[in-house]
């Protein structure tokens, strides 16, 4: 695997799955594999998750591991070719791609959207330079338009809790105080889609998702109508991706929360979240707390999500 951006880079579901439980019952089992090879994690944005797990992972192969933080101690970066740079803005990326390759095997990068130009958001111009230039295999760690090792995690997460074959999968929008990126959605859409699942997703009117993600999923603007039955409950606020509004948030509709009332609507759902998560407008500290929320073993999957990525471009180095 030289990119792990998209659902079609892991190849078979089923066979990524199985592999994601061998390495999790055997995830020291592979150690020879990274050694004297070197992990570059480049981040643009905060994580806890992210960073920890996929450091972890690499360490289970016997890698070694740097974490650049550019907004803290690297020089300020450009990103736009052509400009004059007599800013702040001490070194361009063009440079800083091609440096950063250099010192290692592996990158993995995250770069949120900016919310400034939809365009250069959707054609993931951050990524793709890291993916053109970078001379080695490249991995999302979020990305503007999709978060894949999050993704991955939910499927293994699903697979290992689900009661019947084919469960009822319900992401849901739901309030936030910030407009937050479509990525997480994004990626869990496309995830869901490429299984057997019965998969819907819920939203106010407005909050579409890119279709080329949405993909062949169910849209129910009526939350209670869409929870009825689910086996799974996949909360996450997203702003609008739909013109003229990309970007921003159209309503913060409390009546949205995932609340006891809620899931007392579901098949006993358990209640999914990528985390962080706003607590009392995503959901509410009972539905968080409760036996049905599985969100820490879904975080605890991100190490093995990771490890499997990881994994698999190590083989093909
Ligand atoms: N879910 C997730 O990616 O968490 P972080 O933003 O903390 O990495």
């Amino acid at each position: 695997m030289k990119t792990f951006v998209n659902v079609e880079d892991i190849g078979d579901l089923k066979a990524a799955v199985k592999e994601a439980l061998e390495v999790k019952a055997n995830r020291f089992g592979y150690k020879s594999l990274g050694e004297n090879k070197t992990l570059l994690m480049v981040f643009f944005n905060s994580s806890l998750r992210t960073r920890l797990s996929t450091q972890k992972a690499a360490m289970n192969l016997g890698m070694n591991v740097i974490v650049l933080d550019v907004n803290q101690g690297a020089w300020k970066l450009e990103t736009e070719r052509g400009v004059i740079m007599d800013s702040d803005k001490s070194e361009h990326l063009l440079e800083a791609i091609p440096v950063m390759g250099s010192y290692c095997d592996v990158i993995g990068v995250r770069s949120f959207a900016r919310f400034e130009n939809k365009k250069d958001d959707y054609e993931e111009k951050i990524l793709q330079q890291f993916i053109q230039y970078s001379g080695k295999p490249v991995f999302a760690m979020e990305t503007a338009t999709v978060h894949p090792l999050q993704a991955f995690a939910d499927l293994i997460t699903i697979e290992e809790f689900k009661k019947v074959e084919r469960p009822k999968v319900v992401l849901t929008w739901a309030p936030h105080p910030k407009a937050l990126p479509q990525a997480v959605p994004n990626s869990f859409a496309q995830w869901m889609d490429a299984t057997d699942y019965d998969f819907v997703i819920t939203h106010p009117k407005g909050y579409e998702l890119d279709p080329k993600f949405a993909g062949n999923a169910r849209i129910e603007y009526d939350q209670d109508k869409a929870l009825e039955g689910a086996d799974f409950v996949y909360a996450k606020n997203w702003s609008a991706y739909t013109d003229p509004n990309y970007g921003q948030i159209l309503c913060k509709d409390m009546s949205w929360t995932v609340t006891t009332e809620k899931m007392a609507l579901t098949n006993n759902a358990f209640f999914m979240h990528c985390l962080p998560v706003r607590r009392n407008m995503i959901v509410s500290d009972d539905v968080i707390e409760s036996a049905q929320s599985i969100v820490i073993p879904e975080a605890a999957n991100r190490e093995i999500s990771a490890q499997v990525v990881l994994k698999r471009i190590l083989e093909q180095l």
